[in-house]
């Protein structure tokens, strides 16, 4: 399975899906990684692991449709199978969505449907809850909406900060998406309507 991966912040995602492949746990090959950010250290990594890596600035693009029209021809020329959103902070058209509908993953720090959107983290703090997580997702035209794949929880501990909470949640990260994305490469994941069967 020919991977691109979408990341536009630190990419420790994308490094643990990185460090999968080179051990030979993921069966997949990252075929490119594109940032919508030329200062991402997404793509320093990608480059110090000599894969294809492209910053797609959206300032050089007329709007949104323009952007994804290039983005797809861009993962359609490297064939790419699986679009893993790793981190990737722009919303995608529902003609992007459509063009690699069922092949689109993301990983989000809550335990969907619960927190969706940004600073999700922040709102299961506020909100009080006592367990949060992460969750692996196929993307469709919703925010945060697509049939779950996987999910871990994390506690929340008495005076968790955002950022201690997203550290822990981060690294419950870096093991489920590996493993959800090998789920898919394995071909051990179907779509039923809303939920992903799991067969081993
Ligand atoms: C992760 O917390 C992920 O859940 C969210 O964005 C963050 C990306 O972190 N979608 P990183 O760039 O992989 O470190």
């Amino acid at each position: 399975m020919r991977l691109g991966v979408l990341a536009s912040g630190s990419g420790t995602n994308l490094q643990a899906i990185i460090d999968a492949v080179e051990a030979k746990k993921l069966p997949a090959e990252i075929a490119v990684v594109v940032s919508d950010n030329a200062q991402a250290p997404a793509l320093e990594r990608a480059r110090k692991h000599r894969y294809k890596h492209i910053c797609l600035n959206p300032r050089n693009y007329k709007g949104r449709e323009e952007y994804d029209a290039a983005l797809v021809s861009l993962l359609q020329r490297e064939r790419v199978g699986l679009v893993v959103l790793a981190g990737f902070m722009r919303l995608l058209s529902r003609y992007f969505v459509r063009e690699y509908e069922g092949r689109i993953t993301n990983i989000h720090p809550s335990l969907l449907p619960a927190f969706p959107g940004l600073n999700a983290v922040q709102q299961a703090l506020k909100y009080g809850v006592k367990i949060t997580g992460c969750t692996v997702h196929f993307v469709d035209e919703g925010v945060d909406t697509g049939p779950i794949i996987a999910q871990v929880a994390v506690a929340v501990k008495e005076g968790d900060t955002v950022e201690t909470l997203h550290q822990r949640i981060h690294s419950a990260e870096h093991k489920l998406y590996p493993w959800a994305l090998g789920l898919i490469c394995r071909g051990k994941v179907r779509v039923e309507g809303r939920r992903c069967i799991i067969s081993d």
